[in-house]
């Protein structure tokens, strides 16, 4: 055992107790200094100490328990998706993983999985917040023999598929506001991020990067984010088993995508409309050609979203951000 560990098994074996940097230090024969050293590496791996004068550390929360690959793929009932998973504890973001793994020759449903991102993106340049241990911070590689400019259809297949392995396994009620951003009770759990190269205006991959909050704490998440996002532990009141998350997601992810590519993008939208928190209420979407206010009445054939504004004119949405009076 290295001195990390056993600094750990001394807690675990005077469980809820404080124990001294003097008796750490006399049991490990090793300087004060040391210890406190060895207590600040176990923060970062996502231990969580109380220190109090006198008294010395208590261990008040432990880092989760590292993803099990073989459990996961054992519960899988796929042909590929999920079957190939790289598990990497810290990196800058999936997506550049996955875009080195793709230049190497992965295979179609490859997914990159990290406990902990240290620069995860967000659509629109924006920054993916993604804390060690507490979500799932992934990205999927595909490879669909579509038209370029189907791709959007894509990220709306992969909000539904998350969307309905959260409404299987948990009593909650999540939606998706368009495109694709996982909603429950007005603020968000989940994003979707979709990077691809392409060839003669035909898709050669597809990195989908999926961000799901899932056991992030109230006190995990910044202050500038507070009213913004939630988890799925925070809307639930229970810490969510990530590993039956996962397998729920690769098996619906496959099946989803099947169908996509036998049958279309017209299956899809009639599962996304059904999902969605956008229709019907009003809303307000910034374009590139300005902002639109009014109501969706649904999603064309393409995946624009339909919008008659306050004037009773006609807008196909394919971009941009939308605001809803309940968010
Ligand atoms: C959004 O802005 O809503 C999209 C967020 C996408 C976040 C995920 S987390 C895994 C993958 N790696 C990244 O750097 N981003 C995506």
């Amino acid at each position: 055992m290295n001195m990390n560990e056993q600094i750990i098994q001394i807690f675990l074996d005077h469980p809820n107790q404080y124990i001294s940097g003097e008796k750490l230090s006399k049991e490990l024969n090793c300087s004060r200094t040391a210890i406190w050293k060895h207590i600040q590496a176990l923060k970062k791996k996502g231990y969580v100490f109380e220190s109090t004068p006198r008294l010395g550390y208590r261990v008040l929360k432990t880092p989760p328990e590292p993803l099990d690959l073989s459990r996961i793929i054992s519960g899988l009932d796929t042909r590929f998706m999920g079957l190939n998973v790289k598990y990497v504890q810290e990196v800058g973001s999936t997506q550049t993983l996955a875009a080195e793994m793709v230049k190497k020759g992965a295979n179609e449903g490859t997914v990159i999985i990290a406990e902990q991102q240290t620069e995860g993106r967000g659509r629109l340049g924006r920054k993916w917040f993604s804390p060690p241990g507490t979500g799932l911070w992934m990205s999927m590689i595909l490879k669909p023999h579509i038209p370029l400019q189907f791709i959007h259809q894509l990220t709306l297949l992969i909000s539904v598929a998350v969307c309905r392995v959260i409404k299987k396994l948990l009593d909650v009620e999540v939606g998706i506001k368009w495109p694709n951003d996982l909603y429950i009770n007005g603020k968000k759990m989940c994003g979707i991020l979709l990077e691809s190269s392409a060839e003669d205006e035909r898709v050669k991959h597809v990195i989908a990067g999926i961000g799901i909050s899932v056991n992030l704490q109230q006190e995990d998440i910044p202050e500038e984010l507070k009213d913004k996002m939630t988890s799925l532990c925070i809307e639930t009141g229970i810490e969510c088993n990530r590993e039956e998350l996962l397998i729920s997601l690769f098996n619906e992810m496959e099946e989803l995508y099947l169908l996509y590519l036998s049958e279309g993008f017209a299956p899809i939208r009639i599962l996304w409309e059904a999902l969605s928190i956008c229709l019907h209420c009003p809303i307000q979407v910034q374009t590139h050609q300005g902002l639109v206010k009014g109501k969706a009445h649904g999603m064309d054939e393409m995946g624009a979203l339909m919008i008659t504004d306050d004037e009773g004119k006609e807008h196909k949405i394919y971009s941009g951000d939308v605001s809803l009076s309940l968010v």
